[in-house]
């Protein structure tokens, strides 16, 4: 499963890429204006990291304007998904993106009937927001097996994009069910790798090592002159 942090910050993009388990970025607006910074400028950033897959959002509402957009962004960078949203005139954009070989990462997806549709124009990410329908009383991990399902029936290549991730248990279940991808805050992959057994392993581990007895380390030779 490859793991993509959510997040528009590029420092905690580049902590984990630089520990090596950074797939890519997921960015929407409310993400970016947290920023305080130009959008593109931000994208840019990310992008110049080396990230493989970065998602930048349109804004635009109909279609004329989200194609504008959408062909904007791609040309931002090789790295680029242009995220839309799952409205009618978005499953419209994404076919003429798509038709242009401009990947999309289908936003906003609450049902499994909107990512069979999205599948359908060609999406190459769906994104269920599974925290959101949590938040609200529905079992968001029951929409992922649902996706896994429908997209396995029928060979559909688009990836399940499991968002809206609130902690290290969704990332658990999202990967047992085979979603091809989660996108989590910064604070959540942190937490991935963290386990009390093993700081107070390493602890005891380090305690004890001081109790072997060391040999003198050898002396380091001067370098010889040529
Ligand atoms: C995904 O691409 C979205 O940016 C994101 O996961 C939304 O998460 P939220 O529900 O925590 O805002």
């Amino acid at each position: 499963m490859k793991l993509f942090l959510d997040t528009a910050s590029v420092d905690e993009i580049r902590r984990m890429w630089e520990i090596g388990i950074l797939d890519g970025v997921t960015t929407n607006p409310s993400l970016v204006a947290k920023e305080g910074r130009l959008f593109e400028d931000v994208i840019r950033e990310i992008c110049d990291l080396g990230v493989p897959s970065v998602s930048a959002e349109v804004v635009g509402t109909d279609v004329p304007t989200m194609l504008e957009e959408g062909r904007h962004l791609a040309k931002i960078h090789p790295a680029i998904y242009v995220k839309v949203p799952m409205t009618p005139a978005g499953l419209r954009a994404t076919k003429t993106l798509r038709s242009e070989g401009i990947r999309v990462n289908m936003t906003l997806v609450f049902s499994a009937n909107q990512a069979l549709l999205a599948a359908k124009v060609g999406a190459s990410y769906v994104s269920p927001f599974i925290g959101r329908l949590d938040d609200q009383g529905q079992d968001g991990m029951e929409l992922i097996s649902d996706l896994r399902q429908i997209y396995d029936n029928y060979d559909f290549d688009t990836e399940i994009l499991v968002a809206s991730i609130r902690h290290p248990v969704h990332v658990l279940e999202a990967a047992k069910l085979g979603g091809d991808i989660a996108t989590m805050p910064f604070g959540v992959m942190e937490k991935l790798a963290q386990h009390p057994l093993t700081d107070l392993g390493l602890a005891r581990f380090l305690k004890d090592w001081e109790k072997v007895p060391k040999a003198p380390r050898a002396a380091i030779p001067a370098p010889r002159r040529s």
